[in-house]
């Protein structure tokens, strides 16, 4: 089949998009038509240096190919500049994907401020920064799509990365109300959660599963997330080796102790079993949904 789900006349930004990740995207992205800003800071795993050289292969690559793009050098923290770099050579931003990140593990009675805050700025505060400044031209031209890059180990926990899990699980926070508030205005606000083989995972797996893991395989699930024919908003999906699946929330029927007095701890231990058993469970989408149980 034809590849017809093509990028033509649209702008996309790619943060981080000088390795792993981040490249694949922008490749895809290039092939198919679209304009693409590849931002990277270019520097090391751990947020520190910088290089315009990682940014550069990537755009030499899908000019190579015939695409268009620009580099951009610019932390995600600061991204006003990267949208600037959008609309000064491409005059507008149709599609972001918020992918730029680094690491800083360690166990958390080990953690020192600094690596708590480099990485929920990097993560959290640059994918807000750079949403921030492409938000208000996209709800002037009711178009737009986010990809956010959250991972497993916000959703499942990870021993070691107590500062990434926070900011990938807050990136999920982000999307669902972003996706509430963009939804009028036709900008879809998406989650993935992947594997890649990168230098952030290349000492973590073994060959075998890095073989498994390659990062375009993950590509195609942002690309279609990114697409005007995708009209889905505030999904979550794991993705990576060849496996997509959607996450949702689900709470238990839980247990219903009323108003009319003030129950005990007593009571709660009482019921623990039924609070927490998922028969019949409930799959709230929204939060109106959510609160219908609570208050009705
Ligand atoms: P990577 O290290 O190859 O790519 C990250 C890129 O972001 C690098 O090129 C780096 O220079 C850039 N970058 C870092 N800080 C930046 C900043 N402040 N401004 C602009 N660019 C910056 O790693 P990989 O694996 O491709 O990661 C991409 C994204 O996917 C990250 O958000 C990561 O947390 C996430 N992820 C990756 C997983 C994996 O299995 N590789 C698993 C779960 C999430």
């Amino acid at each position: 089949m034809a590849e017809d789900l093509r990028f033509d006349n649209r702008v996309v930004i790619v943060t981080g998009a000088g390795s792993g990740l981040g490249r694949q995207h922008a490749l895809m992205f290039g092939a198919r038509g679209a304009r693409v800003v590849v931002n990277d800071l270019g520097g090391d795993l751990a947020g520190g240096g910088r290089s315009s050289a990682a940014a550069d292969s990537v755009v030499a690559e899908i000019k190579a190919g015939g695409g268009a793009a620009v580099a951009n050098y610019d932390s995600v923290v600061d991204g006003a500049k990267i949208v600037q770099t959008a609309l000064d050579t491409f005059g507008t931003i149709d599609v972001v994907v918020n992918n730029a990140g680094i690491l800083r593990d360690s166990s958390f009675h080990k953690m020192s401020e600094e690596d708590w805050n480099i990485v929920i700025r990097v993560h959290l505060t640059g994918a807000e920064a750079v949403t921030r400044a492409a938000w208000p031209i996209m709800r002037d031209k009711t178009y737009g799509r986010v990809v956010m890059t959250a991972s497993s180990s916000g959703i499942y926990g990870n021993f070691g990365q107590a500062n990434y899990s926070a900011a990938k699980l807050g990136l999920v926070g982000l999307a669902n109300t972003l996706g509430e508030e963009g939804r009028a205005k036709n900008i879809l606000v998406n989650t993935i959660a992947p594997f890649a083989a990168s230098r952030m995972t290349k000492d973590l797996l073994s060959p075998e599963d890095l073989a498994k893991v390659k990062p375009e395989l993950v590509s195609p699930l942002v690309g279609w997330l990114s697409h005007e024919k995708c009209t889905d908003t505030k999904g979550l999906y794991e993705v990576g080796a060849g496996f997509i699946a959607k996450f949702r929330w689900e709470r238990s029927r839980g247990h219903k102790f009323g108003t009319d007095s003030v129950f005990s701890l007593e009571d709660v231990a009482r019921q623990w079993s039924k609070i927490g058993d998922f028969t019949d469970a409930d799959h709230p989408a929204v939060l109106e949904d959510a609160t219908k149980v609570v208050f009705g």
